[in-house]
């Protein structure tokens, strides 16, 4: 649970609807002899506040939360949705220079909506919001790897970036794409779903900075530096006991598409009911190896 739960119901607001209870996954709550909703599990509690949020009179308080504070739910466009998702590329042509504050505190913002296992919540954004804080950080890294390229070897560095020697040394910016900025999101290394709550979160946030008209790059390289330059971790003030999920590049945009992509259909399935097949020992073999082989 997180936090002291305080459930609190306005009685004079309560019409007894129960939907509260309903949608309780953790069984917290009860209507009580009047019909009126009272926690009775509070230990079970994770902090979800889908009772407060169903609630249609507003009735429930939860961690001294106000449900007057909330804002409407908006009926959503899907069209422009979808077209924003089909919009949607990799930017590797920034302007040089900041993002506006008030985009990157609505960037920011948003982080606390993000989805994550278990309701567990403990990710930490790391942002380079100045460009020379950025430049200092790609100088940094740059001239690591260009030195790990030539001469000093160093294995790791090298097996990772070699194929890429002769544009580090012609200065190009592979790693970081001449990006503005930089966000680094980590986990505890204790997170029941580590990497995916990282991952959730910046596609959230890539789909959100890009309505916003911001470009945005996943930055696999990045995430690989963050794992061979320790500290990259300690100057981007990642908590102890936390570890670089993944990286995403961002700034204003210096390109803007002129339509949106038509890619490759993917594989799709759709299951029958048709009982379940006796695996061989191979079949189930395979599927084992496939299922856990990461
Ligand atoms: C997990 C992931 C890691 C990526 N890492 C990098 C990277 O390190 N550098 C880069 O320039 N692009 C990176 N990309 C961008 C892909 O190359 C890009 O998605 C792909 O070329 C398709 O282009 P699009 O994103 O514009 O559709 C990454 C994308 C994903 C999803
Ligand atoms: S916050 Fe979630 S788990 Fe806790 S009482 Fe409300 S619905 Fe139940
Ligand atoms: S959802 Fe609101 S109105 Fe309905 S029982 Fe719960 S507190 Fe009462």
């Amino acid at each position: 649970m997180m936090g002291n739960l305080n459930f609190k119901v306005d009685e004079s607001k309560c019409i007894h609807c129960g939907l509260c209870v309903n949608d309780c996954i953790e069984h917290v709550i009860e209507l009580y002899g009047n019909k009126v909703p009272k926690a009775v599990d509070e230990k079970n509690c994770i902090g979800c506040m889908h009772c407060f949020m169903i609630c249609p009179v507003g009735a429930i308080s939860i961690f001294d939360k106000n449900p007057d504070s909330c804002e409407k739910i908006l009926s959503q466009s899907p069209d422009m949705l979808l077209n924003l998702i089909k919009s949607r590329r990799s930017d590797r042509n920034y302007k040089q220079e900041n993002l506006d504050t008030q985009t990157f505190q609505k960037l920011k913002d948003m982080l606390k909506w993000v989805p994550t296992g278990c309701n567990h919540h403990k990710l930490h954004f790391s942002f380079v919001d100045d460009i020379q804080v950025m430049d200092e950080l790609r100088e940094h890294v740059n001239n690591k790897i260009i030195n790990a390229l030539t001469s000093k070897p160093i294995k790791a560095v090298a097996d990772k970036f070699a194929p890429f020697t002769k544009d580090f040394l012609n200065g190009e910016d592979i790693i970081f794409r001449g990006a503005p900025h930089m966000l680094v999101v980590s986990n505890s290394v204790t997170a029941p779903c580590a990497k995916e709550d990282a991952d959730i979160a910046l596609s959230y946030f890539e789909l959100y900075a890009q309505s916003l008209g911001v470009g945005t790059c996943w930055c696999g390289f990045g995430q690989i530096c963050m794992m061979l330059f320790p500290e990259l971790s300690e100057y981007l003030k990642i908590p102890e006991g936390y570890k670089s999920q993944y990286v995403m590049l961002f700034g204003p945009k210096n390109v803007n598409y002129a339509r949106t992509s038509l890619p490759s259909e993917v594989s799709i399935s759709t299951a029958e009911k048709q009982g379940f097949e006796k695996l061989s020992a191979m079949k189930t073999a395979k599927r084992y190896f496939w299922n856990f082989i990461r």
